[in-house]
Parts: structure tokens; sequence; C-alpha cells
């Protein structure tokens, strides 16, 4: 089987923006304690952060981190986490039913993000709490000095503001097991007067209005609709969260996943530009992807698992999905879907960074190592240079029961005008063919180097445990170059590309 590719570095869809690679820690299960912060680590630093995890974290090519939750942060009190530690409380966290004991808050983890080179995200409570409590925040965190809250963060030992220039207005504020969920018509009003108040106090925040928690919600739509009717002018993002999963077995749809995402994206840029187009207004609204990955070892069973009044754990394993080949492949897929849509994806994040649903595992007082997942994404965002291309794309297809037929290999590339630097990435989605890809260069001009990397495995079920942490790797693929100007690469089947032509 045969499927060929033409890389034309005029087609572009639009730059990639950085932010396209971030990710995103919770306060949840062993993420935050015992997953990045475990002072009695052997690897631990003065801050108490492990530094292997640090290293994979940079190694990763994280760029931004959305911050502290997720459904954590529709019950939280970000004053809780500042200050002198021995004053601050522990709390209930109703949303994994756990036990927050304060001791990692904006301070430390805006340290943390600076030591792994990361730019922290931060969203605000609008679940439990309101327009006030968005604005102490920010006023702790990037006003200079001379104001209450400014005073205290120096007070606390940190004069400098963080200067957080991403906010998200609230977490999923459309989903039933949200603290405070609402109707689009509530959380319009409330996210609409946050985001002004905000800009208030520094009008240099970029402001991302919830979306739908997925395009499955009933409301899905109509939420981002009503939402964009209302904080139109006020916000400059609106959110995609999607997390995939193979249902009943069925692998051939789970590996088109990305199908799903792509329809995702463009029905979210067509209701916002929709809204745009009733407003007569030049303005864009872009997407911010913050929750995306592939999820479903642990996300129909454990969350519920513990209800009991007595018990509130703290960072119990929640969550902690351990990925395969195919996995790997799917979030590969996802990042072609992102990158094909970099005209209005500007940012997105990875869900989430350590232990929970991650690219990073960790043991206590053990190893930390990569997960599968973490081999597309690292690869991805260090080759993704410059603008994503409009590649053509002539696949042999498959039936899928969940999206018709869909081109069995799916790809997109990325072009450096400053360094005639263009990488192709691409997965081969059938569970039972190998596809020679053919890469037509001729439009590319010279191209003198050409490496390529493939994740792939005899077993698409295997993974990288703590008894096995170097299982899956990637591995350095053939190419074989013809006179005509074409590269052929063999995809073998279930398997993730990287092509680098130079
Ligand atoms: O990432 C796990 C959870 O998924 C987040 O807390 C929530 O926002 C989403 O439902």
């Amino acid at each position: 089987t045969t499927a060929r590719v033409t890389l034309d570095p005029r087609l572009s869809v639009g730059e990639v923006d950085r932010r396209l690679f971030g990710s995103f820690v919770e306060h949840l299960g062993r993420c935050v304690y015992d997953g990045l912060y475990e002072p009695s680590h052997p690897s631990a630093d003065e801050d108490g952060f492990r530094t292997d995890v640090m290293a994979l974290v940079r190694e990763l090519g994280v760029t931004t981190v959305r911050y502290p939750g997720g459904n954590f942060v529709s019950g939280y009190r970000w004053e809780d986490g500042v200050g002198p530690r021995e004053e601050r409380p522990r709390r209930l966290d109703l949303a994994w039913h756990s036990t927050e004991t304060n001791e990692i808050g904006l301070d430390e983890f805006a340290r943390w993000a600076r030591k792994t080179d990361t730019e922290l995200m931060y969203a605000v409570n609008l679940g439990t709490r309101g327009v006030l409590e968005a604005l102490d925040v920010l006023e702790y965190a990037n006003v200079p000095g001379g104001s209450f809250w400014s005073d205290r963060r120096a007070a606390n030992g940190t004069p400098q503001p963080h200067g957080i220039r991403m906010w998200c207005l609230g977490n999923e504020m459309d989903g039933p097991w949200q603290l405070g969920a609402s109707t689009p018509a509530e959380y319009a009003e409330i996210a609409s007067k946050t985001a002004k108040a905000m800009r208030q106090v520094d009008p240099g925040v970029e402001l991302v209005v919830c979306g739908s928690s997925g395009a499955q919600m009933p409301t899905f739509g109509e939420w981002e609709r009503v939402v964009l009717e209302r904080t139109y002018e006020d916000v400059d993002f609106i959110s995609c969260h999607a997390y995939y999963e193979p249902k009943d077995g069925d692998d051939g749809s789970f590996l088109a996943s990305a199908t799903d995402m792509d329809r995702f994206i463009e029905s979210v840029v067509a209701t916002a530009d929709a809204v745009g187009a009733a407003r007569g207004s030049d303005k864009r609204i872009n997407i911010s992807f913050d929750e995306w990955n592939v999820w479903y070892q642990s996300r129909f069973t454990e969350v519920d698992k513990i209800t009991e009044i007595d018990q509130w754990p703290v960072a119990p394993r929640l969550l902690e999905d351990s990925y395969r080949v195919m996995d790997a492949v799917v979030v590969g897929n996802l990042l072609i879907s992102l990158l094909r849509h970099a005209d209005r994806v500007k940012a997105a994040s990875l869900a989430q960074l350590v232990n929970v649903i991650a690219p990073i595992m960790t043991e206590p007082g053990g190893p930390a190592w990569r997960q599968t997942t973490f081999f597309p994404f690292a690869e991805s965002a260090r080759l993704s240079r410059g603008r994503a291309l409009d590649v053509r794309l002539d696949s042999p297809e498959y039936d899928t029961a969940q999206y018709g037929r869909v081109p069995i290999v799916d790809a997109v590339a990325t072009h450096d005008p400053a360094t005639g630097s263009t990488a192709l990435f691409a997965v081969n989605r059938s569970l039972d063919e190998e596809v020679t890809l053919e890469i037509d260069l001729t439009l590319l001009g010279e191209v003198t180097t050409m490496t390529a990397q493939v994740l792939a495995d005899d077993d698409m079920h295997a993974r990288n445990t703590l008894e096995d942490p170097e299982r899956v790797a990637l591995r350095e693929l053939h190419l074989d170059r013809s006179a005509d100007g074409v590269v052929r690469v063999a995809l073998p089947r279930v398997s993730w590309v990287v092509v680098t032509l130079r």
C-alpha cells in the first residue's frame, strides 16, 4: 500500500505558536505532591522539586503550564496557598475527594515554572467564587507593588511580580460534575464581568473563556454561541477540551480520533466567527485547546470511588493511566490535528504533565520515566518550527464505525523559512498493514540532510513501566531517495513518524 504527500512551503496555514506545546498541572492525585514536588526524594532541590522530573519536563519541551486546575480550581481558595507554610490550612478538595495541604501554592509553582523555563497560565475559580477573588489573585500575581496583595507577595518572598499573561476564566463550567456548574447565560455573565474587571487591573492579560468540556456535551455549540455573544469583546480565546478512548474494542475508530478533534476545532471556529460576523467585528477569537489527551483506563471508574465523609486522602494515586504504543500514535495524530489548525489554535495544553494521565511518571523515592506518549509530544515540540503547511495528501482509506471512511495515513508539516528546515509528521492508522509513504520534495528546493524517527512496536500494546521504563523508545527509520525528488519511507502499522528535511 502506498500513500503520497507533497510538501509545498508556499501553502502556509499559519505560524505555529509555541504555546501549542503547553501542558497542565492540576492539584490532583500525585501530579504535584509525590510528583513534581517530593522534598524527601534524593533528587529534590532546595525547594523540594524533583530535579529528575524537571529534566524530563525540559526534554519534553513544554512551553506553557496551565495551573492549578481543572475541576480542582472550582473549589480552590488561592490565598490558602501563599504565605507562611505552617499557617496554611488543610482543605477538602471536593473535585477529587482528597485533602489539599496547600504546601504548594502560586509562589512555589511560579518558582517551579521559572526553573523549568515554562510559562505559567493561571485558572481562576468561577465555580464557587467570583470577580473579587479573581481580582485579588491577579493583583497578587501581576501588580509590581504598593497595594495590599502585591505587598503581601513581596513580604512572602517574591518582590518581582509573576507577570502571568494568560488567564482561564474558570474551568468546564458546563459540566454537571463541576462545582458551581452553570447555564451558558449564567456563566457568560460572570465571565464577562470578571474579564472586564481583570483588564482594569492589567490590560495586558490574555483571557480564555470556557467553551464546552467536550464536543459530546448536550449543550455543545449552543454553549459557545451564548457565551461568546456576551464575552466576544472581553476575551481572546475560547477553550476546547477533548479526551479520547477506545470504545468497545474498536481500535480502528480510536486510531482515527483526530477526525473528531478536526471537526471539534472547525465547529468552534465557525461558531466564534458567526458570532463575530453578526456583531460586525473584525476581531477573531482563537482557540486554547487547554485539555487534550488519551484517557480511558481510569476515566469512568476510579474518580467516584471514594465518597466516605471520613476519607480524604493526601495525594492518592488517581488517573494514572499507563499508555501503550497505540495510545502514543493517537497522541501524535492529535498533535497533527492541532498543527493543521495552527491559524486558529494558538494555545494548547496536554492534560496532564506528571503521574495524572501524564507523559511523565514517578515513583516516590524512586525513578521518573517517560511514557510512550512522551515521544511524539517531545519531537513535535522540538521540530515544529515556523509555519504549519497545508500538505497535499493522497492516502488509501479505511472504514471506521465512528467516523465513516478516513485516510489511513494522516500528516502535517511545518516549514521554517529562517532556517529552511521542514518537518513532516505522519501516522499510519492501519491495524495490520505497513504503508509506503512517498514524500514529494520537488517544491522544497535543495534538500541535503534527511532523518526519520518512528514510534512503533511489534506489540502495539507495549508500555513503559516502573519495572521496564525503557521498553518503548523512538527508532531511526530508513529513508530511500530516488532521482525524481521523491523520498520513500515505510510506515509500520500503528506508527507515528517524523521526517526532517533540510
Ligand atoms: O484532566 C482531568 C480533568 O478532566 C480536569 O480536572 C477537568 O477539567 C477535566 O474534566
